[in-house]
């Protein structure tokens, strides 16, 4: 099987998506950005040949596989990046492929097309509008009423997201989204927020997963002292769960997905109530498929491969709650001591899979624009009060401070 990965190199994870395909016994196709040389090795090492193309060059990227077509049969296109889902989607109807067609990846992709599918279909969705900054953004704030949030229509990582308490508050985000074209409006949703993720094949979901934000995206992204942790939970008979859980199948269902990784978000309400948030064509991003291997002591990149080449995949099992947590420094500048490690590691590091931090001398972080912020850790326990009780004290005691 021939098979063209967009993107095989970036971000992180794609590269050990490339690798698990490669194993399967796959030729894989890389067509990305990056030069070949600056591929991550596990990238590198597994593509029997890759198309140097800028991926926001549609035509560019078209010709390229077109011309590769004439050379080589491709039996399938995937893309486990959320900005080329689409583009994905365009080359297979360019070369006329068997998989999503570009109207079928939108509604994975426009935040206001995949709400209108699941409100035919009866799913809760916020209330919502798409609108354009301006006039509109006002129209569609006065029906659907304070509070709300005001969004991009294809946004990630809560990049010009706003909570709206006000007509005052409206006025200023208005002139912080000017440059977003077209926003969605939606009722504010009060609650936790979870995931339902998924890896499917042949139209059956071969693999579920919950995980718990703590806090919501929105306050982790707005407030830098927070440590933000996800949680992969290891009981998914948590009652708490159960209307997220099968909403997300439901979702599926109205999606029309059958192959392939999932993430959606939802939302359940202090009275109960799920609300749906999003849902992506891909993996989570931000080391999230590690803490899902690290869970359940399998390896989620094969797990996929197997289900797009074979339809199938032997079942897992959550072992354990895995959770990533980012830390972000105090100050600005270099780093200049780690303060709480040693106790911590003495006294928790058992249950510690992964220890990232900047060291001492370099440079902080973005944590606005990157979740990765100035360090992670990654820690596992098979009881949740324990896990959290863990993430507690690496909130509180692990600090970075830079000057
Ligand atoms: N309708 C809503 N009600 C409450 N919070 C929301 C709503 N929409 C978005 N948010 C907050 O903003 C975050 C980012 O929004 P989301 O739709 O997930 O976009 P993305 O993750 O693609 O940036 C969410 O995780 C949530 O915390
Ligand atoms: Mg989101």
């Amino acid at each position: 099987m021939n098979i063209v990965m967009l993107s095989p190199g970036f971000p992180y994870e794609q590269a050990f998506f490339t690798r698990a395909l490669a194993e399967t016994g796959a030729q894989v196709i890389g067509v990305g950005d990056q030069p070949r040389s600056m591929l991550p090795s596990e990238a590198r090492g597994s593509l029997a040949h890759y198309e140097h193309v800028s991926l926001s060059d549609e035509r560019a990227v078209l010709a390229a596989l077109k011309g590769l077509s004439r050379h080589v049969r491709i039996d399938r296109v995937e893309c486990l990046w959320e900005p080329y889902v689409v583009l994905a989607a365009r080359i297979r109807e360019h070369l006329g492929l068997p998989g999503m067609s570009v109207e079928h990846a939108t509604w994975f992709r426009d935040k206001e097309k995949m709400k209108q599918v699941l409100d035919e279909a009866g799913i809760r969705t916020p209330r919502h509008e798409s609108a354009r900054a301006g006039a509109e953004v006002w129209e569609a704030a006065e029906r659907i009423g304070f509070p709300l949030i005001v969004k991009p229509i294809a946004g990630a990582g809560s990049a010009d997201t706003y909570r709206v308490d006000s007509a005052e508050e409206l006025a200023e985000v208005q002139t912080m989204i000017r440059h977003v074209p077209l926003v969605s409006v939606e009722e504010f949703i009060d609650g936790e927020e979870f995931t339902y993720d998924t890896v499917c094949g042949n139209g059956e979901v071969l693999f579920e997963n919950v995980s718990w934000y703590l806090p919501r995206p929105l306050q982790a992204r707005s407030h830098e002292w927070i440590s933000p942790v996800t949680m992969v939970l290891r009981d998914k008979e948590d009652p708490r769960l159960a209307g997220g859980i099968a909403m997300g199948r439901e979702v599926l269902k109205a999606l029309d997905f059958t192959e392939g990784f999932t993430h959606m978000e939802w939302y359940l309400k202090a009275d109960g109530e799920v609300v749906f948030g999003e849902i992506g064509a891909r993996p989570p991003g931000a080391r999230t498929v590690d803490i899902m291997n690290y869970a359940t002591d399998a390896d989620l990149f094969r797990t996929w491969a197997l289900a797009i080449t074979t339809g199938t995949a032997p079942p897992l099992t959550h072992r354990f709650n895995a959770a990533t947590m980012f830390k972000r420094a105090q100050g600005t500048g270099r780093i200049t001591r780690v303060s709480g490690l040693e106790r911590l590691m003495a006294d928790l590091g058992q249950h510690v899979c992964v220890l990232d931090l900047l060291p001492v001398g370099a440079p902080r972080r973005d944590w606005r624009a990157t979740l990765l912020s100035d360090g992670m850790i990654i820690y596992r326990h098979p009881d949740l009060d324990e896990a959290l009780r863990i993430g507690d004290r690496f909130a509180r005691e692990l600090q970075l401070y830079a000057g």
